[in-house]
């Protein structure tokens, strides 16, 4: 990937675009807080559901059970694929990221659940049905009485999925659920604020998601480490890409200026998951060439590997195909979305910045 991209102090860096008891970013001590609680801890405590309880009780103001959330995504999941017929229809001959866009914006509301339990359920069932048909099957029907993560994997790969898996896959939706004003929450709560409902803002945040340098990353962190192949070969591959401009995917990030916190806590999990067969050793040779030669190409910024470096390595993992990265990404940010639209339109302003006009005046 070859993205060369002017600097520019234009980018709303630092400035507060709302008020929100949804999560915290602290990039110069390297620290995430979900819901009250650093990262590292809440993938101890608990699980999507649970995480997802606490960001639905912040943005609505009102108590969410982690039981009521479990119940919601299980009966949701089951809607959309009962809807997948329509939804599916706009999709052919896009690419499962871009057909997961078109299929959000069918979404719609369903009797008796909560928006943000129908839009959170139906994700992982168009993302999975994408996926079995990019390989010629049918969609693999939901399960509501097992978890999100373990019908995401079941319904992405097409088998039940072992703990260790699901183990694997509820950590990383819980590391990635929410954090602070990132590109697409804050599109997802600049469409809220004008008190559009919760399908348009999410729809809008996916959008925002896909780009590389948001959550469109970790598909080329993967092709990277394919292109680069050997460990010999990591020196010269990564210098002649600095020397050409580009940027590397999955390091630097706008908020943290240590490691981002989120990196260990994949790391991790993926050392749990592994006993055999990721590609892990290679992959911290990589990162740490990469993390010296940032180093010394830009002595005055610190740029350290962020999320999506392990977020390719532990969805690579569980043998989930490339193309649905971002996708499964938004499975799981899709909780921290509902709720920040559920936030914006309690209390929240119209956000609406301005612009600095540096085009022609009249006469
Ligand atoms: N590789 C090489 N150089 C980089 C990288 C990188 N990954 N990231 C930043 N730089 C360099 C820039 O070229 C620039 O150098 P210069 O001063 O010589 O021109 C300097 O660091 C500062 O760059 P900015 O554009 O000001 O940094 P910004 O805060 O806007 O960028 C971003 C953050 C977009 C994440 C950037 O680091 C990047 O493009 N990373 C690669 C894509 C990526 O990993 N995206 C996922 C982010 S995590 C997430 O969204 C879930």
């Amino acid at each position: 990937m070859n993205l060369q991209i002017s600097r520019s102090p234009i980018g709303l860096d630092g400035i507060p675009a709302a008020e929100t008891v949804l999560s915290h970013v602290d990039g110069e001590r390297g620290e995430l807080i979900i819901a009250g609680e650093r990262v590292g801890d809440l993938v101890r405590q608990t699980g999507f559901e649970g995480v997802t309880a606490r960001l639905w009780s912040g943005g609505t103001g009102q108590p969410v059970a982690e039981a009521t959330v479990r119940a919601s995504l299980g009966a949701a999941r089951q809607r959309a694929f009962a809807r997948l017929p329509d939804l599916l229809g706009i999709t052919r001959g896009l690419s499962i990221v871009d057909g997961v866009r078109a299929a959000i914006a069918g979404l719609r509301a369903e009797n008796g659940l909560p928006h943000e339990a129908t839009i959170v359920g139906a994700l992982p069932v168009i993302a999975g049905a994408l996926v079995q048909q990019s390989q010629g099957g049918d969609p693999i029907a939901p399960d509501p009485d097992v978890s999100h993560a373990a019908d995401t994997l079941s319904m992405m790969l097409g088998r039940k999925p072992d703990a260790r898996e699901v183990a694997a896959l509820d950590a990383y939706f819980v590391t990635v659920c929410d954090h602070g004003m990132n590109a697409s929450t804050f599109t997802t709560r600049v469409v809220a604020s004008t008190q559009a409902d919760l399908f348009a803002a999410v729809t809008a945040g996916y959008c925002a998601l896909t780009g590389p340098l948001h959550g469109g990353a970790p598909e080329p962190v993967l092709e990277m480490l394919d292109a680069i192949g050997s460990s010999e070969r990591i020196k010269p591959w990564v210098d002649a890409a600095l020397a050409r401009g580009e940027r590397l995917m999955g390091f630097g990030h706008r908020i943290y200026r240590v490691r981002d916190p989120r990196a260990d806590v994949l790391k991790g999990a993926i050392e749990r998951l592994a006993g055999g067969g990721t590609d892990l050793p290679f992959a911290g040779e990589v990162e740490a060439y990469i993390r010296a030669a940032l180093r010394r190409k830009n002595p005055d910024r610190p740029l350290d590997t962020n999320v999506e470096f392990f977020t390719a390595i532990l969805l690579d993992a569980l043998k989930i195909p490339r193309q649905a990265f971002t996708p499964v990404f938004a499975v799981a940010r899709a909780a921290g979305w509902t709720a920040h639209a559920r936030e914006q339109q309690r209390g929240g302003r119209l956000i609406r910045p301005s612009s600095a006009y540096i085009g022609p005046m009249p006469e």
